[in-house]
């Protein structure tokens, strides 16, 4: 193995602040069903951890995408790879992000699901690294913010690995 991974966040930092959001969205939400939807893969561990930290009533979908361009530069046009069962029409949505970096996946997955006539959508992500930004975000629910460093853990991969990691850690190359 050619990196070594040094620890960011704990599992226990991290699962205090889920607890955290999932009381908020329960607050937030209350009287109403949320709609989560996830982003795979990345959002999944995310997602459920949350998920049974919400009060009011919950459903879960999924979509995977992928977006054009290199591996290390996203290039804002997004393809998607597996779509949504349900439609979103009157639902109060969530999107479930492991972490905005540029923001291009996120601002044109934003605008397509908008389209679709949800009720409400928001967008909640674990991590966000302001300093890469580039496309305008607007984030309603934020776990952390991170220094401009590469994560994996927590559902976050390095060429596919590490996502089971109970903590987020960077990676370190050697
Ligand atoms: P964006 O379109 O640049 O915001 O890209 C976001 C996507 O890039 C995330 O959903 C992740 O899949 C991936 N990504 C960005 N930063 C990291 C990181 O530090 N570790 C692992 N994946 C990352
Ligand atoms: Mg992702």
């Amino acid at each position: 193995m050619a990196e070594k991974i040094k620890v960011l966040l704990s599992e226990e930092e991290v699962d205090a602040k889920i607890k955290q959001i999932g009381e908020q969205i329960s607050k937030d939400y209350e009287g109403r069903q949320v709609h989560l939807v996830c982003v795979l893969k990345g959002g999944s561990f995310f997602m459920c951890e949350l998920a049974k930290r919400i009060t009011v009533p919950v459903s879960l979908d999924f979509m995977s995408v992928s977006s054009y361009g290199s591996d290390t530069k996203s290039s804002g046009v997004v393809r998607i790879v597996k779509d949504l069962d349900e439609p979103l029409k009157g639902k109060d949505v969530i999107v479930i992000e492991d972490i905005v970096d540029s923001g291009h996946t996120l601002s044109y997955l934003l605008e397509m699901l908008k389209n679709r006539e949800p009720a409400s959508l928001r967008l909640c992500t674990l991590l966000d690294k302001p300093d890469r930004r580039v496309a305008d975000v607007h984030v309603d629910y934020t776990g952390f913010q991170i220094p401009d460093e590469f994560v994996v853990g927590y559902g976050l991969d390095y060429d596919q690995k590490y996502r089971n990691l109970p903590y987020i850690g960077v990676v370190e190359f050697e």
